[in-house]
């Protein structure tokens, strides 16, 4: 059921249960993070698997020491500076979190976000919610209420309906080696603005078999149809004669190529174009083409972001 009656979904978060809940980057799939019999039905309902470790919610940056053992003093700027917010920060985990919250691994992954109604929400728990983008494993991330319901509606008990999220893309998530800040997975705060509190960061965005990020599994937010990023559209299409092909135009006045086409930004902004993606490749995805197009977009602020939710979207199931 959807709902704005934060009470109710008090009730259900105390009694062990999942909730979808709203937030800036996208709907979550939240239970007690501190109760591994609550979080077990989070991996349930979304079939996700159990090496893939959640991020913790938390609705005060005091809360923090309560979790974790150490604050690197970079850490601690990238704080200061961007909470609330869609920022995860790896930290090394106190006993309190369940090793099924972190899939095993010493650090655990906390954000506190800024939408009000989930603000109000933590502010009303004794516990901090751990909770996934609110999709089935794999499939393209929800940002808004009726996302959760037409996909995990039948798991989940309650979903309160925040709205549609206004950042629309992941947090960005850092880790510490050496107290010194990496990017595991470009986000909803740029690079650039996090380099500007911490100086140089590195870059480790690609998984794959990297230890430090088990979920950063290359395919991910996808769609059912195939989707081709490319800086080449028309060969492209003559690469795939025969199939019904849309394109997502980053704005109204790029070329269509003669295809169909639909816009992911009326103003053709970075941050229109995040907030809109996953509703429009959601939509496209109903359309019932064989294939969906769609060009890089400039490889800057969160441009970076979108262009790794798309290669992701794009890759072999
Ligand atoms: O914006 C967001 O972060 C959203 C909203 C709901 O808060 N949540 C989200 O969660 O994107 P999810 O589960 O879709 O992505 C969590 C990712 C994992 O796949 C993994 O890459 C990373 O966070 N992660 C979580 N815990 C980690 C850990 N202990 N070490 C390294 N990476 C971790
Ligand atoms: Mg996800």
């Amino acid at each position: 059921m959807i709902g704005k009656d934060l009470s109710e979904a008090v009730r259900f978060l105390q009694n062990g249960e999942v909730v979808g809940i709203p937030t800036e980057t996208v709907y979550g799939l939240a239970a007690n993070a501190l109760d591994t019999d609550a979080v077990i039905k989070i991996f349930q309902a979304k079939n996700r698997p159990s090496f893939d470790p959640l991020i913790v919610h938390i609705g005060d940056p005091s809360d923090l020491d309560k979790y974790v053992s150490y604050i690197p003093p970079k850490a601690q700027g990238l704080i200061n500076a961007f909470w609330p917010g869609p920022l995860t920060l790896v930290l090394p985990k106190r006993d309190l979190i369940p090793d099924l919250v972190t899939s095993g691994l010493s650090h655990v992954a906390v954000r506190m976000p800024v939408h009000p109604m989930t603000r109000q929400l933590l502010g009303m728990l004794d516990f901090p919610l751990a909770a996934p983008s609110a999709n089935p494993f794999g499939y393209i991330s929800p940002t808004e209420a009726s996302h959760v319901e037409a996909q995990l509606g039948k798991k989940v008990p309650y979903i309160l309906d925040g709205g549609p999220s206004t950042v629309g893309v992941e947090s960005t998530i850092v880790g510490f080696e050496n107290d010194q800040p990496v990017v595991l997975r470009f986000g909803g705060i740029p690079v650039e603005e996090i380099e500007k509190v911490v100086g140089k960061t590195e870059i480790r965005t690609q998984g794959g078999d990297n230890p430090q990020a088990p979920g950063q599994l290359s395919s991910h937010y996808a769609s059912t149809t195939p989707l081709i990023l490319t800086e080449d559209i028309d060969k492209t299409i003559s690469e795939h004669p025969g199939k019904s092909v849309i394109l997502l135009t980053h704005s109204p006045v790029e070329d269509s190529h003669g295809l169909d086409r639909i816009d992911l930004s009326g103003d053709g902004s970075l941050e229109s174009i995040a907030k809109n993606l996953f509703r429009v490749m959601r939509k496209t995805d109903e359309l019932g083409y064989d294939l969906i197009l769609v060009k890089p977009v400039a490889e800057k602020g969160l441009g970076r972001a979108i262009n790794d939710r798309l290669y992701r979207a794009g890759q072999p199931k």
